[in-house]
């Protein structure tokens, strides 16, 4: 079976398209309560799935094939997932509690792994806690239920009693290393701290928590007010943030499944991160304008802008399977719009001549700004794949401001949080093209939530709302 179109180097240069659209439901803070289910068997599925991060397979990909073959049902597929979370976003200091506590090779994978996750179990502070004694004996319990592991439970009992009879471990490993402290590899660590001196910690630190569930109202259905009231109806309270630009937006108080919001299955509502609803209010289409989407799926932003205005859309994706979500987001939601499988940076191939009075470039990026939704990607990428992803960026770029109308628009937008796919390529763009005039767009923004500093009390200056990291630079072509 052949790759999909949109991968553009092996299995760690996916890109997490879901970035922006929560298409599945979200996650339980807690796996199931263990007096229901016993924790060792969520500890070894989430032990499988962080093997088969470590080997380069993204989530996405891992968490269905380890369903299907273990026969999980959906509660088993939630707390694996939630466990998984919440081990992907603390490796970096298990990894280095492990080598701390057992500095030879531990053989095999799987066993490294399931060490990995009874670590995490056992660290303060995260998602997932459980008495030290239970997580010990779940554990070797795991062990003796695992044809591969069976010789190793007292292996495994000694590793995790002595990491419980060594308090300052933690402290002395994350003092030694920046991945063990920021649960982010070292060169994505410094790349943050060189561009924002004054606010990588903070980046990190929102990389660690769970995000906000934040949804954008269909106001062609129903308005937001009216919506809200519904929502209060069912029992699930939401907040409206004031940015003028996110008008269509509520941030709920807690996550919940999809099928629990009302008039979700007839298109009333989505499930979108706050930074990606700047898109269509940017780009500011207006009725009978020719919108090309060029990077089109799963179709967030091309459903946004066909909620704000009656125009024709053209949406592009190089991948046929995500495209096919695009028709079926755009159904539930009561839009229409033509799409396309086509590579974006080809027009020869696709285009027909007709220039286009806005152009939307929600390019494939490193999708660093998503890292909290998305703890798998920052064990995946590597430093070399950001100036392969800011190439395409480039060229992507270059092939598609001929095709714009003078006196159109092009929104130029990533969920990165690198300069190279952000500030720098646009500069690089401006120069490049003496036709194009930057207009007023966010530019950086960075991952922020509200209510939450560091020590997990309320913050001094509390952030707005809750968004991801994302790049907007908006260009106008001459008239
Ligand atoms: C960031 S995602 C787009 C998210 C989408 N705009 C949304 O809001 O739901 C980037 C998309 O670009 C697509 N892509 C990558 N390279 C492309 C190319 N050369 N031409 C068209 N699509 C491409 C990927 O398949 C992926 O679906």
């Amino acid at each position: 079976m052949s790759a999909p179109l949109w991968w553009i180097s092996p299995a760690r240069l996916f890109h997490a398209c879901t970035d922006n659209v929560q298409v599945t439901s979200p996650t339980p803070p807690n796996p199931s309560p263990p007096n229901l289910r016993p924790l060792w068997r969520d500890l070894m599925a989430c032990a499988q799935l962080v093997g088969a991060v470590q080997d380069g397979a993204s989530l996405a990909t891992a968490l269905p094939q380890a369903a299907a073959r273990g026969k999980w049902d959906a509660a088993q597929r939630g707390a694996a997932q939630a466990l998984t979370f919440a081990v992907l976003r603390h490796l970096g200091t298990a990894r280095a509690a492990l080598s701390a506590l057992q500095p030879k090779a531990i053989h095999p994978p799987l066993l490294r792994d399931a060490l990995h996750t009874a670590l995490v179990l056992l660290l303060p502070d995260t998602a997932v806690q459980y008495a030290a004694h239970t997580v010990v004996n779940q554990a070797v319990e795991a062990c003796k239920r695992t044809p591969a592991l069976c010789h190793a439970g007292g292996f495994v009992n000694a590793v995790l009693r002595r990491f419980i009879a060594s308090p300052d471990l933690l402290s002395t490993v994350c003092a030694a290393s920046t991945e063990a402290r920021w649960n982010h590899p070292h060169w994505w660590v410094e790349t943050l701290r060189a561009a924002y001196p004054q606010r990588w910690e903070g980046v990190l630190d929102v990389a660690q928590r769970q995000p906000t569930m934040t949804l954008r109202v269909n106001t062609r259905r129903i308005s937001r007010a009216d919506y809200q009231t519904a929502l209060n109806a069912c029992g699930l309270h939401s907040v409206a943030p004031t940015d003028p630009l996110l008008d269509q937006a509520l941030m709920l108080q807690q996550p919940v499944a999809v099928e629990r919001l009302p008039g979700f299955a007839s298109g009333w509502v989505s499930v979108q991160d706050a930074a990606a609803q700047y898109a269509a209010a940017l780009l500011d289409a207006q009725p009978g304008q020719r919108v090309l989407d060029a990077c089109a799926a799963p179709g967030g932003k091309t459903a946004h802008l066909l909620e704000r205005a009656d125009c024709t859309v053209l949406a592009l994706d190089k991948d046929v399977q995500r495209l096919h979500r695009v028709d079926e987001t755009l159904r539930r939601l009561g839009l229409q719009a033509r799409t396309q499988a086509a590579d974006a940076a080809r027009p020869s191939d696709w285009w027909d001549g007709r220039h286009f009075d806005r152009i939307l470039l929600d390019a494939p990026c490193s999708a660093s700004g998503i890292s909290r939704r998305h703890p798998d990607i920052r064990w995946l990428r590597r430093a070399a794949d950001i100036p392969t992803l800011a190439a395409v960026q480039t060229a992507l770029l270059d092939a598609l401001w001929p095709l714009l109308q003078p006196g159109g628009k092009l929104l130029y937008v990533t969920c990165s949080v690198f300069p190279q796919e952000g500030t720098e390529q646009a500069a690089a763009f401006l120069a490049r093209h003496a036709d194009a005039i930057a207009s007023a767009a966010p530019g950086q923004l960075l991952p922020q939530e509200p209510q939450h500093s560091m020590d997990g009390n309320a913050a001094a200056s509390p952030a707005p709302h809750s968004q991801d990291g994302f790049f907007y630079a908006l260009f106008t072509k001459s008239s």
